[in-house]
């Protein structure tokens, strides 16, 4: 029997109850990321190395500019990364926040959970963790980014996540104090391209879960911010007996939520993934209609689903999808609701 025919049968014979498996999925069109977790499954893999693949990959080729370095420069101009992975089988998680200097934020929150008895590491000294670790050190900031900010302080800061402080944060930029008097509630700025997190979920071909996410956050966020993504039940969240969740989009708001647990509880109970997902957004719209947001969920079968908050900027949502059905990523949609 030929090699390559014995590996597809090994690793995609079909299991009762259970869609085909091993399964990718992941937030907005990141292709290239959903094939590198594939190429990890299909070699054999964990979904846990699938997930870090996954991610990196996404890191490196600087998805959207919202992944990885270079992007996303904060009110001082520098690049900081968010990223969380969780396994679900052991309820083991790991992950960074506000990491500086370091390009692989997915492998360093990696190194915090199989490395260290804490869940998460956070700035500088997650920076010295990581040197310690063997990550290398670099500047995170490129052209582009300075280009960002460059012009964000030419246009004074705008646009900025400051309110209530003098000067006014809309003509001016920091620094600032605040004013006496707390103001109305500040519109949040919904800009679709500063949103684009990777969230990923993979299952191995036995149903073991895991989950994960990368991120370098908001632009102009104000230094020391960190968004949803590496919060464990926000960003992402796995648990091989109901299933998992990633979310992404206006992390300050949906973080408030767990949307990503909350849609992991509701599979528990038995709700469809697509229904678990659009509870997940139903529970943040009650009390902010027009944030920008979605969330991806697969049950413990491998049956998935999506849905986003239809915004002006957000119509419809686009995942990945990689299975035995198809050699290639597939790309899903989903109409925002
Ligand atoms: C995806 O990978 C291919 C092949 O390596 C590369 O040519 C392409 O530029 C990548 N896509 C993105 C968006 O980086
Ligand atoms: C997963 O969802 C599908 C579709 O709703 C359903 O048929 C299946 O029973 C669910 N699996 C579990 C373990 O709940």
């Amino acid at each position: 029997m030929p090699t390559s025919f014995m590996y597809f049968t090994l690793i995609c014979f079909p299991t009762f109850g259970q869609t085909s498996l091993p399964l990718v999925i992941n937030t907005w069109s990141f292709k290239n990321a959903t094939a590198a977790a594939w190429e990890v499954l299909q070699s054999g893999g964990s979904a846990l190395d699938a997930v870090e693949k996954g991610c990196e990959r996404c890191q490196e080729e600087q998805c959207d500019g919202s992944v990885g370095y270079g992007g996303s420069p904060d009110e001082s101009g520098e690049t900081t990364l968010d990223a969380l992975i969780m396994d679900g089988n052991t309820m083991e998680v790991g992950a960074v926040a506000d990491l500086k200097r370091i390009k692989n934020a997915i492998g360093v929150a990696r190194a915090v959970m199989e490395r260290t008895e804490h869940t998460m590491l956070v700035g500088e000294s997650a920076t010295l963790f990581a040197e310690n670790m063997g990550f290398v050190t670099e500047d995170l900031t490129t052209v582009n980014s300075l280009d960002i900010f460059t012009q964000w302080l030419k246009g004074s800061c705008q646009p900025n996540y400051r309110k209530n402080v003098f000067p006014n944060p809309s003509k001016s930029c920091r620094p600032y104090k605040p004013i006496a008097k707390l103001g109305p509630e500040k519109k949040l700025h919904t800009n679709v391209h500063s949103h684009d997190t990777i969230g990923m979920i993979a299952f191995d071909r036995y149903g073991h879960i895991a989950a994960g996410t990368s991120t370098n956050g908001l632009t102009h966020k104000i230094p020391g911010r960190v968004g949803d993504s590496p919060i464990v039940g926000a960003g992402a969240y796995a648990d091989s007996t109901a299933g998992a969740a990633a979310a992404t989009g206006d992390g300050d708001v949906m973080m408030r939520f767990l949307p990503s647990f909350l849609a992991v509880e509701m599979m528990r109970a038995g709700t469809d993934p697509s229904a678990a997902c659009k509870m997940a957004i139903s529970r943040i719209k009650r009390h902010y209609a027009d944030f920008f947001g979605a969330i991806i969920c697969a049950n413990a079968t491998g049956h998935y689903g999506a849905a986003c908050n239809k915004v002006p900027g957000l119509l419809q949502f686009h995942y990945m999808v990689s299975n035995c059905e198809s050699d290639t990523p597939l790309l899903k949609s989903v109409e925002c609701f």
